[in-house]
Order: structure tokens, then C-alpha cells, then sequence
């Protein structure tokens, strides 16, 4: 056990004796002479205080990600290879080819953004320089997503990516790769970390074991996985967390386990790693999982976080709801397993006990001649939160007839939720445009939505009803026409 963070920032390691546990990366780094990465927002949005973090890969490759500094916290960098825009241009002044593509195409535009920019283009660049064809627009806007130009300026930062990827080469972080490793692998941990800071204390085990006893032993302590939502109780809310366990140093909750009819996902599996298993496995699942947050937010935040956080318009849940998923609870090595239905008691109230802990998520796949739909509505595509998010899975009968329907829904109550007189209303019924409008007045008695900033009560009923029957018709291929005949 030590007290020292450590970590591999330009180009040798780096150890922090004992920080204060919620000091933030970005907060970190402006105070000790690297003032390149900005704060905008320090809450998650706006990418200014971008900066990558680099880790070794089973096969001992340097893998690179974008993150949010403004809510990480410094103990949980230990281990990692730590990048900022100070890093890219070589010691002679040599621009890296991001930088050269951004000044090329007059997309420097102003020092607050910028930095930012860059270095979600840095871990682009190097995560997609396989890709033969070169990279999709897609694939550019998704990268830069969680990167606001106030000045809208968007178009030369979208022609720099495009030359970047053009003239995408070896760089020099390509040839110092091997020097990266072996500082990486010189930092790696056996143990778990102990940070103590006066009162303050941040634990990252290593083991569920080493977890579930902490855990047992500090009650009190706050669980952190990507921080992308507990992060802002300290930046926004201010809120002092005494005691912080780090789930992501946890090897057996990063496991994915695939079976026939289900995933097992553990509760520290971000949503980028998630993504490539559910593109295979619930391509519905895993388009929704793209409008959640941006890149970085992405790279950071967990679906063990979403479903614990709890909150009424977390986007992963009405899915996890409408396919029976169910939740492996760990409390001093004593399991339990809770369908998630059962998990929400109310408004950020769940079932957790002290000590207790999300092990892993039990996701059921659809089954065969089962179908299954998950809808995010909101301002924006990316980076915002859910007006309404709603999930239907639909087994039907021999006879056309709903022999079950699961729907689950976020952004119209407390907490997400199913709808039970919905689904009871339309048990046994045609599933049929005029059977789902003669149903649809269930939904009011399953929920009375809230009027906010992001939407009137109103809209919300109109949206909950609309998806539904957006479901209808991607299941049937149903005409317009007999929808509106149906809802008058
Ligand atoms: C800019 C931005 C955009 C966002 N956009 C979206 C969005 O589009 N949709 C959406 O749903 N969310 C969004 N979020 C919220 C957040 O990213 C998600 O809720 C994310 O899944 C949280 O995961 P995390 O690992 O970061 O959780 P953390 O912040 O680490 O933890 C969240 C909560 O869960 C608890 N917790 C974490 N892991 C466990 C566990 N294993 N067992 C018990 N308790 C645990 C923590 O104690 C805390 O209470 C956004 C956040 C930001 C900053
Ligand atoms: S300062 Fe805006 S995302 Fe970090
Ligand atoms: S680049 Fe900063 S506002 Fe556009």
C-alpha cells in the first residue's frame, strides 16, 4: 500500500504524495504549470479541459482516450499514461499532425476551445488510423461531440479532421510506444492504492473480495466508477465526499461475460467498452448507448453507475427494464439477486444496503421472434439529457396477439420505471394500430409527468404515447395512414 499517485505525464512518472482524494485532474494540472487544458463548464459538457489518457492493453499496446478532467480525480489517473495539449508537439517545435491539420485548415480559432479540440482529435487519430477507407463524418462528429465552439466554427475543425486522418502516419508517440509500455508497466500496481488526505480517503482495490470488505468496513464511503456523475457533486454541488472507493482498478467487474440468452456486464465496464459487444449482440441497445453524453463521457461513465445513480432520466434503464434485466448485489461477499424492477423505491432511493454494491448486470437477450426498441428524445442528439427515453420488448402469439409486452420508460416519473396498466391494458390484444390507441390512455394512469426546463407534462404524455406507437409501426411496418384513421 501506498500514498503516492502515480502516473506517466511527460514522458516520466509522475507521483502525488497523498492528494486531497476529489482534487480534479484538471485542477491538478492548471496549478502545476500545464495551464493548456481549460475549464469551461466543470461539469462534463463542454470539452475544453480535454486531455487523454493512455493504458496498456492486454497485448501490451498503448491505447488512448479522451476524457473529462474537470471530473476526474486525481487518484483515479494512478496507472495511467496522462496526455495534454502540451505533450503533442515535439521538443524541436515539430507539430503533431493534428496540430498541423488544425492550423492548415484555419481551425485554431480561439485558446479556450481549442486545446480541447485537439486532443479529442489526438485520441482519434490514434484509435482509428487502422480503419482503411479513412474516417466516416460519422465517425468525426462522434469524436467531437462532447466539444463545444461557442463561436460555431465548426466547419475548418471538421476539414482539420479530415486532413488529419488523411495524412494520418507513424508520430512520434508511435515510435516512443515501447518507452510508453515500459513506464506504464513500471507503474503497475499489485495492490490497491490508499490515498489519506487529513480526514479525506480514497481506496482503489483490486479485487470484488478486497471491495466487498472495504466496502463492509466504510458503510459511509461514496462509490465512484467514471465519476461522470459523482464528479459534479463536487464541482457543482460542493459537496465534501470524506470517503471515495474506486471501482475501476477492480479486474473482475470489468468482465463481459457473453452467454447464449444473456450479457453479464460488470458494474465497472464503461460504455465504450460495452459498445462493440452490444453492436453485436443488442444493436438497439447499443445505438442508444451512442447518444449517451459525448466521447469522453463515454470513455468515463459505466452502466453500473447509470443504474445505481438512479436517476429519473438515466437513458440506460426504461432498456434494462423492458428486458427483465436484473442486478448481482454484493454486500461483504453475501449475494443477492434483484430484478431491476424491484430496484427503485423512489426519487434516487433504491434497495442498496449499507455496505452493498452493484457486482454485475444481468442483461436477457431478446429471443428468438421477440422484438425489442429503445428511444431517446431530446434537444439535441448528443450530449443532453432525455425529454422521455422509452424501451418496448414484444412477444407476440401464434395469433398475432400480445402475449406480453414490457415497456419501460425514463423522464416521466421519479424514477424510470415500467408501465403496468399500459402493459396490462394491452395483454391479449391484436397488436394492432387500433388496439394500441384504444390502450394508449393507460399510460396516464402509469405516470404523471413533471413540467421542467426540458419539457412540459404535456409534451411528455404526447412523447410517451408517440414512441409507442413508433414502435408499433417499426414491428408492423404499419402505414401512417391507418395510425392516424385509428387515433382520430
Ligand atoms: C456531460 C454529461 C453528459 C451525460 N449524459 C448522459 C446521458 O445522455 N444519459 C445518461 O443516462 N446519463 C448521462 N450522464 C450521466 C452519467 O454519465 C451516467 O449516469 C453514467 O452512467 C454514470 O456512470 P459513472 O461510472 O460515471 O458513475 P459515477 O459517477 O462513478 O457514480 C454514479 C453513482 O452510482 C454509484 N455507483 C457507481 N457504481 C456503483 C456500483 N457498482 N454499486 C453501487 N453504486 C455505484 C456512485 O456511488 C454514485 O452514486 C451524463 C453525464 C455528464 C457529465
Ligand atoms: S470544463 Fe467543460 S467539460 Fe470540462
Ligand atoms: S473555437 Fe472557441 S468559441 Fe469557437
Amino acid at each position: 500500500m501506498t500514498g503516492s499517485v502515480r502516473f506517466v505525464l511527460g514522458g516520466r512518472v509522475v507521483e502525488v504524495r497523498d492528494p486531497a482524494p476529489a482534487t480534479t485532474v484538471l485542477n491538478w494540472l492548471r496549478a502545476n504549470g500545464r495551464p493548456g487544458s481549460k475549464e469551461g463548464c466543470a461539469e462534463g459538457d463542454c470539452g475544453a479541459c480535454t486531455v487523454v489518457l493512455g493504458s496498456l492493453t492486454p497485448e501490451g499496446r498503448v491505447r488512448y482516450r479522451a476524457v473529462n478532467a474537470c471530473i476526474l480525480f486525481l487518484p483515479m489517473i494512478d496507472g495511467k499514461l496522462l496526455l495534454t495539449v502540451e505533450d503533442l508537439a515535439g521538443e524541436d517545435g515539430d507539430l503533431h499532425p493534428v496540430q498541423k491539420a488544425m492550423v492548415d485548415k484555419h481551425a485554431s480559432q480561439c485558446g479556450f476551445c481549442t486545446p480541447g479540440f485537439v486532443m479529442a482529435l489526438f485520441a482519434l487519430y490514434h484509435e482509428e488510423r487502422g480503419v482503411e477507407a479513412g474516417l466516416s463524418d460519422g465517425a468525426i462528429h462522434d469524436a467531437l461531440a462532447g466539444n463545444l465552439c461557442r463561436c460555431t466554427g465548426y466547419r475548418p475543425i471538421l476539414d482539420a479532421a479530415r486532413a488529419m486522418t488523411a495524412a494520418a502516419a507513424e508520430d512520434r508517440f508511435d515510435r516512443a510506444e515501447e518507452g510508453i509500455a515500459t513506464l506504464l508497466r513500471s507503474i503497475r500496481r499489485e495492490g490497491s492504492l490508499t490515498v489519506t488526505h487529513g480526514a479525506a480517503s480514497f481506496h482503489a482495490p483490486h479485487s470484488v473480495k478486497e471491495l466487498a470488505a472495504l466496502f463492509a468496513a466504510h458503510p459511509n464511503a461514496t462509490l465512484v466508477a467514471g465519476a461522470t456523475d459523482v464528479g459534479l457533486w463536487v464541482t457543482k454541488q460542493g459537496r465534501s465526499l470524506p470517503t471515495l472507493i474506486h471501482l475501476a482498478q477492480v479486474r473482475e467487474l470489468h468482465r463481459i461475460e457473453e452467454s447464449a440468452g444473456a450479457l453479464e456486464v460488470g458494474a465497472a465496464v464503461t460504455y465504450t467498452e460495452l459498445l462493440p459487444v452490444l453492436e453485436r449482440r443488442l444493436p438497439e441497445l447499443a445505438a442508444l448507448v451512442t447518444r449517451i453524453g459525448a466521447a469522453q463521457v463515454r470513455n468515463s461513465g459505466t452502466l453500473g453507475g447509470n443504474v445505481a445513480n438512479g436517476s429519473p432520466i438515466g437513458d440506460s434503464m426504461p432498456a434494462l427494464l423492458a428486458l427483465g434485466a436484473s442486478l448481482l448485489l454484493n454486500r461483504g461477499g453475501v449475494r443477492r439477486e434483484l430484478p431491476l424492477d424491484r430496484f427503485y423505491h423512489g426519487y434516487r432511493k433504491n434497495d442498496l444496503k449499507p455496505g452493498e454494491f452493484v457486482e454485475r448486470i444481468r442483461i436477457p437477450l431478446p429471443r428468438e421472434g421477440q422484438r425489442f426498441a429503445t428511444w431517446k428524445v431530446s434537444k439535441r442528439r448528443d450530449q443532453d439529457i432525455s425529454a422521455v427515453c422509452a424501451a418496448f420488448l414484444l412477444t407476440l402469439d401464434g395469433e398475432g396477439r400480445v402475449a406480453d409486452l414490457r415497456a419501460g420508460y425514463g423522464g416521466m416519473a421519479a424514477t424510470p420505471a415500467r408501465a403496468p396498466a399500459l402493459e396490462a391494458a394491452l395483454a391479449g390484444q391484436p397488436w394492432t394500430a387500433e388496439a394500441v390507441a384504444a390502450a394508449l390512455p393507460a399510460l396516464d394512469r402509469d405516470f404523471r409527468p413533471m413540467t421542467d426546463m426540458r419539457a412540459s407534462d404535456r409534451y411528455r404524455a404526447l412523447v410517451a404515447r408517440n414512441l409507442l406507437m413508433r414502435f408499433l409501426l417499426h414491428t408492423t411496418g404499419a402505414g401512417m395512414a391507418s395510425l392516424e384513421a385509428a387515433h382520430g
